[in-house]
C-alpha cells in the first residue's frame, strides 16, 4: 500500500492564515505591526531564494520584511554593525542571517551578536540552551516545522523510536531534543555511523537530513513507518528531497514530498517565531 502524502504546503497555509489573522487584531488594538530583518550576503542561488520565499510570506501575513542584500566581500565588522543597530530598532523583532555565509565571516560570532529575544531562527546559545532545558520560546524553524507536521496530522510522538539522520546545529540536533522533550526515544546518526541501515530500519519516525539526493531507499525504512525529508537538494530536473520519493513511498505508512513538505513548514514557523518576538515586546510595554 502507498503512503499518505503529507501536505505540508497546505497545513503551512492554514498556519500562515492564523498568524496573519493574529497579527491583524494586534494592530487594530495597539496600532503596532511586527517587522523582521532578513541579511543576505553574497549571491548563493539557494539562499537567494529562501529569502524571496520568507518575504514572499511576511507580505502575505502582514509583517513588515526588511532585506538588507550585501555583497560576498562584506567585511565581518560591517555585518555586526548592522546586527547592533538592527539590535537596537524598536520596530525590528526579528532578525534573520541566511546561513551559509561566506568564508571569511565566522558564523558563530555573528549569531552570538543577534539579541536573542529578537533570534527568530532560535540559533543564538541563550535559545539553545532554554531548548535544552526545554523553557525555549524561540526554536529553529525546520525541525519546529517537522513536529509540527507531525501533530497536525495527528501522528503520535510519544514513545515512538525516532532516527534522525544528520547532526546539524540547524536540524540534526534541535531536532533530537525537541523529539526528546515529546517522550520518543531518539537514535541521532551520522556521516560516521556504521551500518546505517541497522538504525533507520527500526525508526517508527525516520527524519532524512543528510543532504544527498535520494540517499535513504526503501530497503533502509521499515514498513510502516512515517517518513520526514527535509532534504532540499537541486539537480537538473528541479528539487530533490534526501528520500527516494517513489520507493520509500511503497513502503511507509506516511511520507512528505520535496518540495511542499518541510519547506513551506520552516518558512511557516519562521513567521510564528516572528509573531512570538513580537508579542514578547508588547508584553514588555
Ligand atoms: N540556511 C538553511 N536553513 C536556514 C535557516 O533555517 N535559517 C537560516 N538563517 N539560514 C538557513
Amino acid at each position: 500500500m502507498s503512503a499518505a502524502i503529507i501536505n505540508g504546503k497546505e497545513i503551512a497555509s492554514a498556519i500562515k492564515i492564523e498568524i496573519a489573522e493574529e497579527l491583524k487584531k494586534i494592530k487594530r488594538d495597539t496600532g503596532k505591526e511586527a517587522g523582521l530583518a532578513v541579511i543576505l550576503v553574497g549571491d548563493d542561488t539557494a539562499s537567494a531564494v529562501y529569502v524571496r520565499n520568507k518575504k514572499k510570506s511576511c507580505l502575505e501575513i502582514g509583517i513588515r520584511s526588511s532585506e538588507y542584500h550585501l555583497p560576498k566581500e562584506t567585511s565581518q565588522e560591517a555585518i555586526l554593525s548592522l546586527i547592533g543597530s538592527l539590535n537596537n530598532n524598536s520596530e525590528i523583532h526579528g532578525i534573520l542571517v541566511q546561513l551559509p555565509l561566506p568564508h571569511h565571516i565566522q558564523s558563530n560570532k555573528i549569531i552570538e551578536t543577534i539579541a536573542p529575544d529578537k533570534d527568530v531562527d532560535g540559533f543564538h546559545p541563550v535559545n539553545v540552551g532554554k531548548l535544552v532545558a526545554n523553557t525555549a520560546s524561540l526554536i529553529s524553524c525546520t525541525p519546529l516545522g517537522v513536529i509540527t507536521l507531525l501533530d497536525k496530522t495527528e501522528i503520535p510522538i510519544e514513545g515512538k523510536r525516532v532516527v534522525i539522520v544528520g547532526r546539524s546545529n540547524i536540524v540534526g540536533k534541535p531536532a533530537a531534543l525537541l523529539f526528546l522533550h515529546r517522550n520518543a526515544t531518539i537514535t541521532v546518526c551520522h556521516s560516521k555511523t556504521r551500518n546505517l541501515s541497522d538504525y533507520t530500519n527500526k525508526a517508527d519516525i525516520l527524519v532524512a537530513a543528510i543532504g544527498r539526493p535520494a540517499f535513504i531507499k526503501a530497503d533502509m525504512v521499515k514498513k510502516g513507518a512515517v517518513v520526514i525529508d527535509v532534504g532540499i537538494n537541486r539537480d537538473e530536473a528541479g528539487l530533490i528531497g534526501d528520500v527516494d520519493f517513489p520507493s520509500v513511498k511503497e513502503r511507509a505508512s506516511y511520507i512528505t514530498p520535496v518540495p511542499g513538505g518541510v519547506g513551506p513548514m520552516t518558512i511557516a514557523m519562521l513567521m510564528k517565531n516572528t509573531l512570538i518576538a513580537f508579542k514578547n515586546t508588547l508584553n514588555k510595554t
